[in-house]
């Protein structure tokens, strides 16, 4: 049973130094994608990605504009309810410009698949790529096409480095999980 207070039972899964390297690889990567002098708008899916998009846009060349928007997919708990609810959705217009979407982790695809769709159909923007620290692809319930990637993970819950449990450990370095009891 995992409780808030439990972190000391939390196992690492992914180290602070490993994260850090690579997002460096997923920099490069995006930076190689774009010239120096295109701008790109970031859009960060808070709350979980809120770490990954701040230490990945500091690694980018090119002129960025960085948004947010929150969703909530899931309840208060360790299952998604199956359903994305836009809580706050304000964006400038993106019309005809590069977006980047920074997403913490991929799990059935259902939140990525709703912003991914909300940007190209409603915004209109120019281009949408989407990147995402963790995949969890075994967990996938819709086709999500995923142009960065940072970890494949195993369909286990995990926490730290943006992500929580019950609004707790996104402040941690790391990513862990807690072993089932
Ligand atoms: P999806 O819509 O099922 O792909 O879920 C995406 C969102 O659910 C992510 O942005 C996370 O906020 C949350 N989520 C999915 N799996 C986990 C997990 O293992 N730990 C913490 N949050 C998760």
């Amino acid at each position: 049973m995992i409780t808030e207070k439990s972190s000391d039972k939390l196992i690492e899964l992914i180290s602070e130094e490993t994260i850090q390297q690579r997002i460096k690889e997923l920099a490069g990567r995006i930076n190689g994608c774009f010239s120096e002098k295109e701008e790109l708008v970031v859009v960060a899916v808070l709350a979980g990605s809120i770490l990954f998009a701040s230490d990945l846009v500091k690694r980018l060349h090119m002129p960025v504009q960085l948004e947010f928007v929150r969703l909530s997919s899931y309840g208060n708990d360790i299952k998604t309810c199956g359903k994305v609810k836009p809580v706050d959705l304000t964006l400038p217009s993106l019309e005809g410009k590069n977006v980047l979407i920074v997403e913490d982790i991929v799990d059935t695809g259902l939140t990525a698949k709703f912003i991914i769709d909300y940007l190209k159909l409603q915004h209109r923007a120019g281009t949408v790529k989407f990147a995402t620290l963790l995949n969890k692809t075994c967990a996938r319930k819709v086709e999500i096409p995923i142009d960065f990637s940072g970890f494949e993970v195993d369909d286990k819950f995990v926490v730290g480095y943006g992500m929580d449990f019950r609004g707790y450990y996104r402040n941690l370095p790391y990513i862990g999980y807690f072993p089932q009891d």
